[in-house]
Parts: structure tokens; sequence; C-alpha cells
């Protein structure tokens, strides 16, 4: 048995496959055939997918669900949303009907800013730098101008440069920030080709400029990248009613204790950084579940969230929620980065479809869906979690799946629903239960 390997990349899918399970797995022939039974049959459906990385042996298949009645600015959805944890389109589509039934999300894109960074190291007089700044940033927009032209006549493109000087906290540090409008695209690939432009730009530059001398002419380029902190591309989500139309919930709560118990959780989350992750994590399951199913990048938009969430000095909830005269308020700030055009977003074939079930909609549209979905999913995380606790649906869920690892028949399963109604559901539990029923061992 070997476990490291030369020229791995090179070979074949089928000899990568084979090589894995032969060294790896204690049943190769069955692996082998379990992780082929899962290619795609059409070839070049296939082919696309393997085009997205690399070394791939075999596709890893997640739930595609699908959220209704989300009223977003007075428009109807049906959201696609992938994600592999139960509940959370369950709970999705009951806080988008609920809300439905009160008017619906209210959502904004308040700005729609990217952001890009040159991070280089220069020891030199820095008053000439800034006096020579207006001539430098005049060559960078014009050294770029043929990769910013599509752009540009799309209406987006390079919206500022700045300078910023870190040597107060890095020996020689400075840096070029841009802000950039990418459109419809996420923009990665644009913003960084523009970065390495603008280090080339400026190397030559300081090279040439008769104001530097000799020891000033020499920039070193540490890197050129985007940001993916985007905190001036921030959609806002909003949902709001009076208290007395929140209606009833469980155990004679009234709407009344209901809305301050609310408000109480969420000022909980602002208070403590324990409670914002799981707060956030929260709204992240029906933010990251929309994202993956229209194929942007969930990475990007969870450190970009996680960061906004931390921009006061602490970590803490990205919704917010008043209760004041009469009226409950809740709402979700949300910088988010993605595109509808480009990347895997129509080169992904259910990635295509979700967008068409969206109605195909622009980079802003998307972002107040996926804004109205997350806040949609913190609403019914917290409305569970002050009234009944989640355990309950999640249970639910989770005794199906359990009863599907038995391959409970359908009269079985009818029976454990019943039964676990009043009872705690557990993988030993409903074991019993079935063998009660089936009046053998069911194994483990
Ligand atoms: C579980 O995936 C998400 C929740 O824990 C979120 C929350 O606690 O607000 C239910």
């Amino acid at each position: 048995m070997s476990r490291s390997i030369s020229g791995f990349s090179k070979m074949s899918k089928r000899k990568k496959l084979r090589w894995i399970v032969e060294n790896f797995f204690k049943d190769p022939e069955n692996v082998m055939q379990e992780l082929v039974s899962y290619w795609h049959k059409n070839e070049e459906s296939q082919k696309i997918f393997d085009g997205f990385s690399e070394n791939t042996i075999s596709n890893y298949f997640l739930p595609y669900g699908v959220a209704p009645n989300f009223v977003i600015n007075g428009k109807t959805y049906v959201v696609p949303m992938v994600i592999e944890e139960s509940s959370v389109v369950a709970a999705a589509s009951s806080a988008a009907k609920f809300w439905m039934e009160r008017g619906g999300f209210q959502v904004d894109v308040l700005s729609m800013t990217k952001v890009g960074q040159v991070h280089f190291n220069w020891s030199g007089d820095k008053e000439k730098l800034l006096r020579v700044w207006d001539d430098l940033k005049e060559t960078l927009y014009k050294d770029t101008e043929s990769l910013t032209e599509n752009m540009r006549n799309r209406g987006g493109g390079i919206l500022d440069i700045e300078l910023l000087d870190f040597t107060s906290q890095e020996p020689n540090y400075y840096q070029l920030k841009a802000d950039f409008h990418t459109c419809d695209s996420m923009g990665a690939n644009f913003i960084n080709s523009i970065l390495e432009s603008f280090s080339k730009s400026l190397v030559g530059f300081m090279k040439r400029h008769p104001v530097f001398n000799e020891e000033e002419r020499g920039v070193e380029i540490i890197m050129s990248i985007l940001s993916n902190y985007t905190p001036e591309c921030l959609v806002r989500a909003k949902v709001e009613c009076p208290v007395a139309d929140l209606g009833n919930f469980p155990d004679n709560m009234t709407a009344e204790t209901f809305a301050n118990k609310f408000y109480q959780a969420i000022r909980i989350a602002h208070i403590d950084p324990y409670r914002a992750a799981t707060h956030n994590k929260g709204i992240f399951n029906g933010i990251d579940a929309v994202v993956v199913a229209t194929a942007n990048d969930f990475r990007a938009i969870e450190a970009c969230g996680h960061t906004y969430a931390a921009k006061d000095g602490q970590y803490k909830s990205l919704s917010h929620c008043t209760v004041e005269n009469g009226t409950f308020k809740f709402w979700l700030d949300l910088p988010i980065a993605l595109g509808t055009v480009g990347g895997l977003t129509k080169l992904h074939p259910i990635a295509k479809r979700s967008l068409e079930l969206l109605g195909n909609p622009d980079a802003e549209e998307l972002m107040k869906i996926i804004a109205a979905t997350g806040l949609a999913q913190n609403f019914a995380a917290i409305k569970s979690l002050v009234t009944t606790g989640i355990q309950k649906g999640h249970m639910k869920m989770h005794l199906a799946n359990i009863l599907n690892t038995f391959k409970a028949t359908d009269a079985e399963a009818e029976k454990a629903t019943a039964h676990f109604e009043e009872e705690v559901v557990s993988h030993h539990s409903v074991r019993e239960f079935l063998e009660s029923l089936r009046g053998q061992s069911v194994g483990s």
C-alpha cells in the first residue's frame, strides 16, 4: 500500500480513482463501483463538472430544494437552496409564508462597491510620493484603459484609487486601495487583472519619475489581490408589522411577549459573541444555500459577512430588531459581493436553472433575494428558539433520516411518526421502536 504518489494529476480519472480505492479502502471494487455510479451518465455533462476543479474522481451530491412564497418588494419568488442540513429549507419556507401574509420583505441595495489592494514596500520621502500622486493615479487609470473598456461600456469600472500609508504599523508598507463597480459580475478576475496591471505601472512610474533619487526608485510589490471585505457592497432586508399582527404562538404566548422575547434574543446576539456566532450561522444557513444554488462563492460571502459583523471591534449580530410604538421591525444589513454573469453562474447547469427559476435576476436583484432569505432564516430560527425550541422541528427530520437508515416501510414510518410525537428521538430509541414492530433485530 502506498499513500504518496507522483504524477497523480496527469493520470486519467479512472486511474486516479483506481489508485485511491486500492490504497485507501478495504473493499476497492465496491468503492470503485460506488464512486463511478455517481459519475454523470452523460459524458459531456461530466466534462463540465470535471472542468470546475482538479483531480476529480466523482461527484459529491447535495440536496437541491426550493422555498416558495418569498415576496420581495412585491414580487413573488421561489428560492432555490442547496444545503445538507435538515429543517433549513422548511424554516425558510415557513418564514417566507409568514411574512407573505404580512406584506413581504422590503429590500434595498444601498451600494455596490467592490475593493482591491496593491500592497507594496517603499522607503523614500513620502512628500515626494504625495506630490506625484495625481500623475501616478492618472497613469494607473490610463494603463488599464483597455482592460476596463468593456466594463466601462456596461456602466462599471474603477471608481477610485487611494494611496494609503501604513508605515506607522509596518516599516515602508503602503497600499493602493481601489474601488470598483463590476456590474453583474462578481468581478474577481476583472479586479485582480487590474491590480496586477497597477503593480506593473507603479513599478515603472517610480523607476522613471525624475522627482525620485536613485534609492527611491525601487518599489517592492508584496501582493495584488481583491479584498473580500466589501462593506460598501451592501443590501438591507427588512420586515415589519404591528405587534398585534404577529399572531398566535404555542402555549398561549401573546404576540407582545413573543415580540419582546424576539427583541431580546437579537439584543443578546449584539452583546455576546458566543451567541452572535450561532445567530449569524443561522443567517448564513439561508444565505449560503442560495449562494451555492446560484454558483456564487460562499467562502467569499461568509468571510465578508463575518468581517462586517466585527466591524465595531466586537463580533455581533448582523440582524437588528426594534419593538416600538406597537410596531415590530426586523432587518438585516448584509455586505455581499456576487455575480449573475461570469464564473460558474451559467456553466453549472443547475445554477443556470436556479437563476432561471428566479427570473434571471441581475446582481442587485440576487443580492436582495439572498438577503431576504438570510433574514427569513434568522426569523424562523429565533421564532422557534423563543417559543417551542428548535429540537421539535429538527427531530421530525432527524426521525425521517433515521427511519431511512433502517429502511423503514411507509407503514412503519407512519407508526413511528405518531409514536415519536411525544417521545425523544434518538438512533437508539428509533431502533428499539422498529425492533418492537418487526419483532426482530434491525441491526445498528
Ligand atoms: C442551526 O443550524 C442554526 C441555529 O442554531 C441558529 C440560531 O441559533 O439562531 C438554529
